[in-house]
């Protein structure tokens, strides 16, 4: 028999809780697991400017024809001007290239597969803790993965031990930096620790690769960019990843981009070559309904202003979870505990919890949260908040 040695592996750390919140019988369960966002019903609806462009593509479309290595250059150039800033100079002066992904996932894959290939030797440095995929991708590529500390036992951001270690990686390396609403732990760079961290870059002569999945779940779609263009602004090479799921609710469409920035236009065209062989290799053409949809969305001004105000109440309605949560944790003599979830950005909190108190919760009380204590504070279901502190309380 052919399959005969092949030994089953566990399943995958967060999509796995989705199937065991699916099967569990409790009523009063909680989804706290896999970072979707779900509105005051418990529901992840379709945006409404997302189904208007939709409506408008199945009007309009006239193809399901191929669109290359590359994907629309009407998404690469829009979602550019999203990422990068309408007036960025590395538009105007064509340094910047954006190539169309399966989800910000694809992108990294994308990403992880040129370095192994262009960028032979170079190993990439991960925060710790990081989202557990970027562990799994770059190693799949090939890639020596190292870590540079992020946040300590303690639960607490650790920028002068990221620093140091950020001071000691080998010239030329790749680092990898989350935007914003850092995932897992939900704890972001202050505009002055992003600073600190470009000078190190700088000075080791690093490579960044900045993972921007959650724009306009943080502070807004214009502040949660500030460190992507402080960093394309001042360095003449610079990989971004950046995702749609979230922003635009397009999880299983699977959309988003690489984009890269490079000194000269030249150079541009000799990485975005490699890139499209690279991603022939690994899904020939990008998948397009959710990119059109994007595109539709962000080039046209009414529905790019009815998507902004989606956005920006997701974002509102996470703040106020977060407050809310905090709040109702107070009047059970955990509010200081667990003051750090209302200064956390973005879906994630690491909240401190550890994998003894995630499986209590899970078995005792029918709320999943990710190993290590990640909560998707976007799952919470707000009139419900009181019984989730309970939940926690009962387990601390
Ligand atoms: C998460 O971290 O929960 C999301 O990014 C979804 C995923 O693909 O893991």
């Amino acid at each position: 028999m052919h399959f005969k040695d092949i030994q089953r592996v566990p399943g995958d750390p967060i999509l796995g809780l989705i199937e065991a919140y699916a099967v569990d019988p409790n009523p009063n369960k909680f989804d706290l697991g896999v970072g979707v966002y779900k509105d005051a019903m418990g529901l992840t609806p379709i945006l409404r400017s997302v189904k208007l462009a939709e409506q408008r593509l199945v009007d309009s479309q006239t193809t399901k024809t191929y669109i290359g290595g590359h994907g629309q250059a009407r998404f690469g150039t829009l979602i550019s001007e999203l990422v990068l800033g309408k007036d960025s100079p590395l538009i105007a002066h064509k340094r910047v290239g954006a190539s169309q992904t399966p989800g910000g996932t694809g992108a990294l894959r994308l990403c992880a597969d040129f370095i192994a290939n262009c960028l032979p030797g170079r190993g990439i440095w991960l925060s710790d803790p990081t989202w557990p995929i970027h562990e799994s991708i770059f190693g799949a590529a090939g890639l020596k993965v190292s870590h540079y500390p992020y946040v300590g036992s303690d639960n607490r951001l650790n920028v002068e031990a990221m620093l140091a270690t950020l001071n000691q990686v080998p010239h030329g390396d790749v680092v990898l930096l989350h935007a914003c609403c850092h995932n897992p732990t939900g704890f972001d760079l202050s505009h002055d620790d992003w600073r600190k961290v470009l000078q190190v870059v700088r000075s080791r002569n690093l490579l960044p690769l900045i993972d921007f999945a959650y724009q306009g779940f943080g502070d807004g779609l214009e502040q949660d960019a500030w460190s992507v263009r402080l960093f394309a602004e001042a360095l003449p090479e610079l990989l971004i990843t950046s995702s749609c799921s979230k922003n635009f609710g397009l999880y299983r469409e699977r959309t988003g981009a690489l984009l890269v920035c490079t000194d000269t236009t030249e150079k541009l065209m000799d990485v975005r070559s490699q890139l499209s062989a690279t991603a022939r290799n690994l899904w020939s053409n990008p998948p397009d309904h959710g990119a059109a949809i994007v595109a539709e969305i962000l080039g046209d001004p009414e529905l790019r202003h009815m998507w902004a105000a989606e956005v920006e109440e997701m974002r509102g309605r996470i703040a106020q979870l977060r407050a809310g949560l905090v709040e109702a944790l107070t009047p059970l003599g955990l509010g200081k505990r667990f003051a750090h979830i209302g200064v956390q950005r973005g879906m994630f909190s690491y909240t401190g919890l550890n994998d003894d108190q995630v499986a209590r919760l899970r078995h005792e009380h029918s709320v999943y949260l990710v190993s290590a204590g990640r909560a998707n504070i976007a799952g919470i279901d707000a009139a419900r908040l009181d019984s989730l502190a309970k939940a926690i309380a009962a387990v601390c």
